[in-house]
């Protein structure tokens, strides 16, 4: 296979090959209504302490409220919440409607059905290009049995 340079359309492609997970980054704003968006860039990052990254588009609408909280919530979803996926990959007020959610402990909000959820607390963000990554502690987290919504070649997947 020949070796191209690098430009955006072939960069993006490439990086489709790589199979993903999907959360549901979540937060608070200061007037305490729920927000999130759609993210497969999660990534483990440290076991001791145990740290994650997720990096956020620079022009994301709800960037400035994860820049303000000291507490936010990444939800992993399961194969059955493809729905959860789509809505929240939308720019909505109201993505929330209809959902069951609570706050933890610190105070992000946390997607009651999720396959597994971490509460998170900011310990720094760094900007990259045109993402911010943040970085975060998890704080408390929760999982329960199930299979995972798998993002592939720009679509969704099941493992079975
Ligand atoms: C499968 C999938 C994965 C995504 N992953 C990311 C991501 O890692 N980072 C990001 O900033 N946006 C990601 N997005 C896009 C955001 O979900 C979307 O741009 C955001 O919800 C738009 O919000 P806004 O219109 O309020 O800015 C992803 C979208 C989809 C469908």
């Amino acid at each position: 296979m020949a070796l191209s340079d690098i430009n955006s359309v072939l960069f993006r492609r490439v990086c489709s090959r790589f199979a993903t997970g999907i959360t549901i980054l979540t937060v608070l704003d200061e007037s305490g209504t729920p927000h999130g968006l759609t993210v497969n860039s999660f990534t483990s990052v440290s076991c001791e302490p145990p740290l994650v990254l997720v990096c956020v588009d620079h022009r994301c609408s709800i960037l400035p409220c994860f820049r303000r909280a000291a507490h936010y919530g990444i939800n992993m979803l399961g194969e059955e919440q493809e729905a959860l996926s789509v809505r929240f990959a939308k720019r909505s007020s109201n993505s929330f409607h209809d959902l069951a959610w609570e706050k933890s402990p610190c105070g992000a909000p946390l997607l009651t059905d999720a396959l597994a959820a971490l509460e998170c607390r900011t310990t720094r963000i760094l900007d990259a290009g045109d993402h911010a990554i943040l970085i975060a502690e998890v704080t408390r987290a929760r999982y329960r049995e199930g299979q995972p919504l798998v993002y592939f070649g720009s679509s969704y997947r099941r493992l079975s």
